[in-house]
């Protein structure tokens, strides 16, 4: 018998299986050999959420939820959001390498000279109501920009698939540029590729008045090292719904789309925007303790945003690394007022048995935030700030789930639970 394998035994039968284990793994189709009889269509695995299902194989991010790690390629996050760049990251995780100079030189043209987006996408976005969400401009129009590029339904080539991948890239910060800009009824900025990406995105967002406007550098780089750590995080809600889509091939705009609105929710990037609420919400921090109660009362449907993670079982790197970041922001700005409140409720939660026993520490949505709001971003913009550095993850994700052989249209099972065969009633019939 095979070190590497788990003996099963049917107890309906009392047949016994030898199912191979790899990667930790066994395979589910594996199951479907065990039957209790000649009918029967075979065992399969029931596992709402994807609780304990491997969905792909990926080289691309590691996550160690239990000791709190997090990796792209090999890099620690922590490392890279002190010494890297968001586009020096975006080669890596695309490329599976660091670049060198002139790597890095050829990656950053190719991605600044697809900043601008066709004219028509303008126009596009004037029909958007005033008070359209920023997450809902954004998903619609990175849907369009298929209808701007039909060549990317080939995605079969990897030569058209590598190009949608740095357009993607390269026109995320200017479409949600140009949302922000609608929402304010200010007019649009055009990118300028002599900046770099993250001070070009701040500047189409926020020039207004002055000819060379430009963003105070430590802002841009507090908002690089914030794009570093959203840059990727493997099979998450908003990914799995990239590659879901992908896996039909569709075109990486559809497929990337589909992840902006997964992405939306407040149960994934949707929490940064939630959090700020929350703290507004409690207004004070004497507040907080009654806060806590409500969030415990189990008949109650106040969750404590920002907190717990479906992988992290302990602090989320990220969300270190941010709180880091508030400090350098907040010299600059002058400190956010919820900052306090934001400090205590992590405070007293951390020493809660709810929140100690469920393991439930602060995740990467619960400060960054509060870096947002002080950069002046509006709270309905925040999630924006996330989905334009993970299209990055995005599309290497779809990258690699595309080349994959393994991968098919993803298609799961069902457990059905409804009425079976009856026969139709005339509607003058029925009671
Ligand atoms: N506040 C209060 N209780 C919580 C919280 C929370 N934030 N998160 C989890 N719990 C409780 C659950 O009620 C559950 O309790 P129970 O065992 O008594 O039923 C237990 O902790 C386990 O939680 P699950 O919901 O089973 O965990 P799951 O992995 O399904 O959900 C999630 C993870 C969605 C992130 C959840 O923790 C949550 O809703 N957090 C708040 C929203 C949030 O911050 N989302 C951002 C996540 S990071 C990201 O996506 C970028």
């Amino acid at each position: 018998m095979a070190k590497d394998s788990l003996t099963v035994t049917d107890n309906r039968t009392g047949k016994t299986y030898e199912l191979a284990i790899d990667n930790g793994c066994i395979r589910a189709m594996d199951l479907r050999q065990i039957k209790s009889g000649a009918e029967d269509f075979g065992l399969m695995a029931y596992d709402p959420a994807f609780l304990n299902t491997a969905n792909c194989k990926s080289a691309i991010t590691f996550i160690d939820g239990d000791k709190g790690i997090l990796e792209y390629r090999g890099y620690p996050i922590e490392q890279l959001a002190e010494h890297s760049t968001h586009l020096e990251v975006a080669y890596l995780l695309m490329n599976g390498e660091l670049p060198n100079k002139s790597q890095l030189e050829e990656f950053t043209a190719s991605i600044t000279t697809h900043t601008y987006v066709h004219e028509n996408i303008k126009g596009f976005m004037d029909g958007f109501r005033y008070d359209a969400h920023p997450m809902s401009m954004l998903a619609s129009t990175v849907a369009a920009l298929s209808s701007f590029y039909p060549e990317a339904k080939n995605v079969r080539s990897k030569e058209v698939r590598r190009r949608q991948m740095i357009r993607l890239i390269a026109k995320m910060p200017t479409i949600a540029a140009f949302g922000y800009r609608h929402s304010q009824g200010l007019p649009y900025i055009y990118p300028n590729n002599d900046l770099g990406y993250v001070e070009n995105f701040l500047t189409m967002v926020k020039s207004i008045g002055k000819q060379n406007w430009r963003s105070h550098p430590a802002l841009v780089k507090a908002l690089e090292i914030l794009f570093i750590l959203h840059a990727d995080h493997e099979q998450n809600c908003s990914t799995t719904a990239t590659r879901v889509v992908g896996s039909s091939e569709a075109d990486p705009y559809s497929a990337v789309a589909a992840g902006i609105t997964a992405l939306y929710g407040p149960l994934h990037g949707g929490a940064n925007e939630a959090v700020l609420r929350m703290l507004r919400e409690i207004g004070d921090k004497k507040n907080i303790p009654e806060f806590i109660k409500k969030v415990k009362d189990k008949d109650g449907d106040k969750k404590l945003m920002g907190f717990g993670h479906r992988v992290y079982k302990n602090y989320d790197p990220r969300a270190k690394v941010i709180k880091k970041a508030c400090d350098e922001v907040f010299e600059v700005t002058g400190k956010n007022p919820l900052l306090d409140i934001a400090v205590e409720l992590e405070r007293i939660a951390l020493q809660d048995d709810y929140f100690v026993q469920r393991k439930l520490y602060p995740n990467v949505d619960f400060y960054s935030g509060l870096i947002y709001e002080a950069m002046g971003f509006p709270v309905d913009f925040f999630t924006n700030l996330f989905a334009i550095p993970r299209t990055v993850g995005w599309v290497c994700q779809f990258e690699e789930m595309i080349s994959d052989n393994d991968q098919k249209i993803a298609r799961p099972r069902q457990i059905f639970t409804g009425q079976r065969k009856r026969d139709y009633v005339a509607i003058e019939k029925r009671g």
